[in-house]
């Protein structure tokens, strides 16, 4: 069966971007002009998927308007012969958007959950907006493509540092069966250094087959007291085959505030309208930064001169 529905979790509390998500979803934060999400619907779209479910909590109004038509704005840009605004408006309008609430935030898996009768009896992706992958053939289209192939859930995985594990759900591999697509003993979430079982971390992109939403009704909560997808992919793992597929491409982690910024100054740095402006910033503020480093160093040793 050809896969052509993906849901999107935005229902968490966002709390790592306190005050920014007081009222607002994380997912609507933008990099540079884009928010998150909107990345994210773009991927899916690139990827060949046609009915997208955003799973929302208590923000999620600036989402619905986010990708709805918005006349008096089309209007003004119109009025005003702003063609490239107007087109930058339109574009988010003509996709095949449904909405679902997740009324308490009760883990990820929980959120998975509620696209129960969206899903129905088909298998479909599942994309958080925490991570922006960039390659020339879209993660989600390599999860579809490997699909199609096995007829099989299939997880997104990583190289990360082997200090970084307890940040993630972690895979126990057992082999591959073509490179990069490795047969899964187990599936871990957030193990400490010292007891994961590799480097390879699951990153915000999962194929996963229908029958992981029964496992999820039964599920109980896990690491954080809450719904753990991970844990429901691990069972599903005992019944069926689940694959995971290592990506190689650029994964930019927009969900905590280092990564967020770091990814506005990389994509900063290719936007046409900012690059050049941001690059003569980033070589004055470097200068500075080292004129300054090089100024607490020079008293640092006078200062330790004079106490010798
Ligand atoms: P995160 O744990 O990164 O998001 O979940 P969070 O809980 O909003 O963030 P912090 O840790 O408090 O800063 C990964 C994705 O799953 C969604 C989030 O919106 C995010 O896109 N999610 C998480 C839900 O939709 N519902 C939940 O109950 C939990």
């Amino acid at each position: 069966m050809k896969v052509r529905k993906a849901v999107i979790p935005a229902a968490g509390l966002g709390t790592r971007f306190l005050p920014a998500t007081k009222a607002m979803a994380k997912e609507m934060l933008p990099i540079v002009d884009k928010p998150t999400i909107q990345f994210i619907v773009e991927e899916a779209l690139n990827s060949g998927i046609e009915d997208i479910l955003i799973v929302t909590g208590k923000a999620k109004r600036p989402i619905e308007d986010h990708f709805d038509a918005n006349l008096e704005l089309e209007m003004a840009l119109k009025e005003k012969e702003k063609s490239d605004l107007l087109k930058l408006v339109e574009e988010t309008t003509d996709v095949n958007l449904h909405f679902i609430r997740q009324s308490h935030p009760n883990g990820l898996g929980h959120a998975v959950l509620q696209a129960k009768a969206f899903v129905g009896n088909e298998p479909f992706v599942v994309m958080l907006g925490d991570d922006l992958m960039e390659d020339k053939n879209p993660l989600s289209k390599q999860l579809m493509d490997d699909y199609e192939k096995t007829h099989a859930s299939t997880i997104a995985v990583m190289d990360v540092p082997h200090e970084d594990t307890s940040k993630y759900g972690i895979i126990n591999p057992d082999g591959q069966v073509e490179k990069g697509l490795f047969n899964v003993n187990s599936f871990v979430e957030k193990p400490e250094p010292d007891v994961a079982p590799s480097d390879l971390a699951i990153i915000g992109r999962y194929l996963l087959t229908p029958e992981i939403f029964p496992i999820l009704e039964n599920l109980a909560p896990g690491a954080g007291n809450e719904i753990q997808l991970t844990d429901a992919i691990d069972i599903l793992n005992k019944t069926q085959r689940v694959f995971a597929r290592q990506f190689k491409g650029k994964r930019f982690d927009v969900g905590d505030k280092f990564g967020f910024m770091r990814t506005s100054i990389e994509y900063g740095l290719v936007h046409p309208q900012i690059k050049d402006d941001l690059v003569d910033f980033i070589i004055e503020l470097g200068n500075k930064l080292s004129q300054k480093k090089q100024v607490n160093e020079s008293r640092r040793n006078k200062t330790e001169a004079k106490r010798k």
